[in-house]
């Protein structure tokens, strides 16, 4: 499929986008299923190889599991070593994935490394859940992952008593039954840190709160709760947000049947192609719309984009809806650190649609990019200066000088550094720019974007009549 031309579009993209399910819901679905005291039955569309390196860690952890996976994906069962348990769906996109956790104290030492892949948020979790266990592991990830950071992981779960042997991947953990409170002040706005230090703080009966800067993703939190344990969110006088969890003893209580919305990262693709492209209009279906997710629409209604939400609802005990989504053009903005973290993962492909708006957009607060899958300032300022547009880089984002003449843009090289970020969201929004561009596209880089979204090229390719 690599070589074959993909997209060749001549009045616009039009019809329907079916999701992949929400790859951080997914990750929590599993991850907190596998400690619940009860059967789980997750349904899912077309999940990508990070929320599979869940699955693999919790079986590695002894968590029973069984399930069908989608035929459009079934290959991953072998490639990403699910167990035997796992076959191939007669479905083409939805995954039935049945867990049978066995309560906090339920999982047993693994017999092997726990690798995690490209997968940030397995390892940050896990490394919260393993924080509490009787026995030691190792958790380990690629060439990606172990460049990341871990110290924001360690400390504050090595100040509740758990023991690493070092701050960044492969990391042995020591066994540690016993875990103390905390009240943790976290110089950033992360969900992942957060939910890990939340997973240690089921094991203790202590307080256990975080205080962020700006709110990031609540999905634990809304899980959490869901599963019966107390969860309070609140601002504080200085201005925080502020999570506390129930003190005393705690267990989780399974969620029973469970289909998870789509993701909206995913989604976000799709917006700023129609946006782009004239004489579009395309329906995303099933769109997770969490308010901490989606700054990234907030964003482009300000730079004057015509989106509208549909068909409200209730799924997993979060915000969905319909987005309907036509071409417009758009003007530059300026972008706060508040707005960053509440469209922290659709920077580069804002990035896009701010290369292509009249006047400049200027994005600051925004040096966690630079600790993402790759560093997304900096491949993303190549990205666009690659398509001749003027950029400046900042340590913290990037000033895009916009120009909506797509007749201006240059052909990108074809040998440029970014097409090797093995990176999906850079992959993606690159994708994006190059068919604004030329109007015509081939598939690339397939294998680094089945990260969060299989068969995104086949999903594109049906927009296009
Ligand atoms: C995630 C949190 C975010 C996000 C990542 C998924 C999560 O990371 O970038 O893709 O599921 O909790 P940080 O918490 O490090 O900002």
């Amino acid at each position: 499929m690599e070589d074959e031309i993909l997209i060749d579009i001549n009045s616009g993209l039009s019809g329907e986008v079916f999701l992949p399910s929400d790859k951080s819901i997914t990750h929590r679905a599993i991850l907190f299923s596998s400690l619940a005291n009860g059967v789980t039955l997750i349904k899912c569309r077309n999940i990508g190889r990070d929320n599979l390196a869940s699955i693999r860690v919790m079986e590695n952890l002894g968590v029973r599991m069984e399930g069908e996976i989608s035929h459009s994906i079934s290959s991953f069962i072998k490639e990403e070593k699910l167990s035997c348990s796992f076959s191939r769906g007669e479905n083409e996109y939805d995954s039935y994935i049945k867990i049978r956790g066995g309560g906090l104290r339920g999982l047993r030492k693994p017999k092997e490394v726990l690798y995690c892949a490209n997968s940030g948020t397995t390892s940050r979790l896990l490394l919260g859940i393993l924080s509490a266990q009787g026995f030691s592991s190792k958790v380990s990830g690629d060439k990606s992952l172990s460049l990341r950071p871990f110290k924001r992981i360690t400390t504050p779960l090595g100040l509740m008593g758990a023991k690493f042997l070092s701050d960044s991947l492969p990391i042995e953990v020591v066994p540690n039954l016993k875990v103390k409170g905390i009240n943790y002040r976290s110089d950033k706005a992360s969900a992942q840190v957060k939910t890990s230090i939340m997973l240690a703080g089921l094991y203790s009966e202590d307080e256990v709160s975080v205080i962020e800067p700006y709110q990031s993703r609540n999905h634990t939190e809304k899980m959490f709760r869901a599963m019966g344990v107390g969860v309070r969110e609140e601002v504080i006088e200085d201005g925080s947000f502020k999570v506390s969890m129930e003190e005393g003893e705690k267990s989780l209580g399974s969620l029973g049947e469970i289909e998870i919305p789509g993701d909206f990262s995913a989604a976000s693709f799709f917006i700023v192609a129609s946006t782009l492209i004239p004489n579009s209009k395309i329906t995303i279906r099933n769109v997770c719309l969490n308010p901490s997710r989606i700054g990234l629409l907030n964003l482009l209604l300000k730079m004057n984009a015509k989106i509208e939400v549909i068909n409200k609802k209730k799924m997993a005990g979060e915000d969905v809806g319909d987005l309907v989504v036509r071409s417009s053009k758009l003007k530059g903005i300026n972008v706060s650190k508040e707005e960053v973290v509440l469209a922290i993962d659709e920077i580069p492909i804002l990035a896009v649609a701010s290369a292509l708006a009249s006047g400049e957009t200027v994005i600051r607060g925004a040096s966690e990019l630079r600790v993402k899958e790759s560093d997304r300032i900096s491949f993303m300022v190549k990205v666009l200066e690659d398509f001749g547009f003027k950029v400046d880089e900042y340590r913290d984002g990037m000033k895009i000088y916009g120009n909506p003449k797509i007749e201006k843009m240059k052909n990108p090289s074809q040998d440029a550094c970014w097409r090797k970020s093995l990176d999906h969201r850079i992959s993606m929004s690159s994708f994006v720019l190059e068919i604004v561009k030329c109007f015509k596209a081939k598939a690339f880089d397939i294998k680094t974007i089945e990260t969060s979204f299989p068969k995104f090229f086949d999903v594109f390719k049906n927009l296009v009549k």
